[in-house]
This record gives C-alpha cells, structure tokens and sequence, in this order.
C-alpha cells in the first residue's frame, strides 16, 4: 500500500510546482470533529499506519486554520517538528504557544498564501482544518485530496467540506483499506 502511494505521488510531478495537499480523517458522515472540536471518535495516536508519516515528509509547509491551531495546543506536544507551520487568522494571533516550532501568522485570500509561500521556495503544502480547506477549494488551489474514512457515524460535527461556486471534478487515485476499518481515498482534483 505503501509503494502504491509513493508511485501516485510521483506522479504528480512535485517538486517543479506547487501541489497543495490535503489529508484528513473523517467519519463516513463526513465531519472532522464534533460541534464541541473534540475527536473522540478517530483512533487514538492516529490509529494503524496509513500514509501519514511519509506523505508529511514530503511537505513543505503546513497551512492550518486558527481553530485547527487552537485544538492542536490542546492535544499535546507540538506535533509538527521543526517543519514550517502557517496559521491562518484574520485578528493577531499568538503562535508562541506552539512552543519548539516554526509558526508564522498569514491571513487574505488562499491564492495569495500560496504565492507568497511559493516565492519562499515551497512546493508542497499541506492545508488542514474544515473551513481552510474549503477556502483553499473555492479557490481552485488543491491539487490532491486523501481522506480517510472512520468507520463510525457522529451525526453532526465540524464538515470537511462546504458549498462551492461550481462542481470540482476528481480523479479517483486509489482507495486503501486497513485491518481497522480505515478505508482511505486519494483524488486529483481534476485540471
Ligand atoms: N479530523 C481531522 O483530520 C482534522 C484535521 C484538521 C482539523 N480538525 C478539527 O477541525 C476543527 C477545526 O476546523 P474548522 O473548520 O472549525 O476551522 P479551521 O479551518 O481550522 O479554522 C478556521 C479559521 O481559520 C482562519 N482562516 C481560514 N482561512 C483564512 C484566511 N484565508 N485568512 C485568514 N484567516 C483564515 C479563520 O480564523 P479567524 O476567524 O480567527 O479569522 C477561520 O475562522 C477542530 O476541531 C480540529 O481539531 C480535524
């Protein structure tokens, strides 16, 4: 399973342009976290192995919504290393609480985000959080989604998806399921 994800994502072509990136978890309902932000109802640590690790290797930059931010502080250690993460958020925000890493505050239109950090030599990003995806959607910028499905059903919750101006058309990569019930869909967005 592995090996077929490596081939997929060399197949994009990366590293010459920018591919931004999605990899979430979800319910089969399609939320990425009850109403209250609580995420009870994904595998503890992550879960079983599948893909995490070697699709962030390859990322250059995270760009996370300031609730995605917020809840990560609750969690834990700062999860990401020394790899480059940008906060979305349209008031001043304190990153210092992330501690160790390497957080800047950005704000404005997506499409901006990613020139400005592809003027700073990324090519790859990773954006996280329901309605930071869905901005950088709307904004035509995801080049790869990889969601991975819980087997459970929450009912309501924080979706991963919202409206959008017009249909995206996706082609279906690969689908990869695991002993746990982890089922895990990759798609290009269609040019
Ligand atoms: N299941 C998973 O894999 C997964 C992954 C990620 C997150 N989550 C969960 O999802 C929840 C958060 O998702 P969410 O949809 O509520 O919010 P989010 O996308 O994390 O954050 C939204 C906020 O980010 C800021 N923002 C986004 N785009 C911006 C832009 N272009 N310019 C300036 N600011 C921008 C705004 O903050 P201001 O309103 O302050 O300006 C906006 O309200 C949390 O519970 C988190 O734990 C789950």
């Amino acid at each position: 399973m592995r090996a077929s994800m490596s081939e997929s994502w060399a197949a994009t072509g990366e590293g010459s342009t920018m591919t931004v990136s999605v990899f979430v978890g979800t319910s089969v309902d399609g939320f990425i976290a009850r109403p209250n932000d609580d995420l009870d109802f994904l595998p503890p640590g992550g879960g079983e192995p599948h893909g995490y690790d070697e699709f962030i290797a390859r990322v250059d930059a995270i760009v996370i919504g300031r609730k995605t931010f917020e809840k990560v502080l609750t969690l834990g250690p700062w999860p990401y290393a020394d790899k480059r993460v940008v906060v979305l958020c349209s008031r001043p925000l304190d990153v210092s609480a992330a501690g160790g890493g390497v957080v800047e505050q950005m704000a404005g239109p997506p499409t901006e985000i990613v020139s400005q950090l592809a003027a700073r030599g990324a090519h790859h990003l990773y954006v996280d959080g329901g309605i930071t995806i869905q901005g950088f959607l709307r904004a035509g910028l995801i080049q790869r989604l990889m969601i991975t499905r819980v087997p459970v059903l929450i009912g309501e919750g924080v979706p991963l998806f919202g409206t959008l101006p017009r249909d995206i058309r996706l082609r279906h990569v690969a689908t990869r399921h695991y002993p746990s019930g982890l089922v895990q869909s990759e798609y290009q967005v269609a040019a």
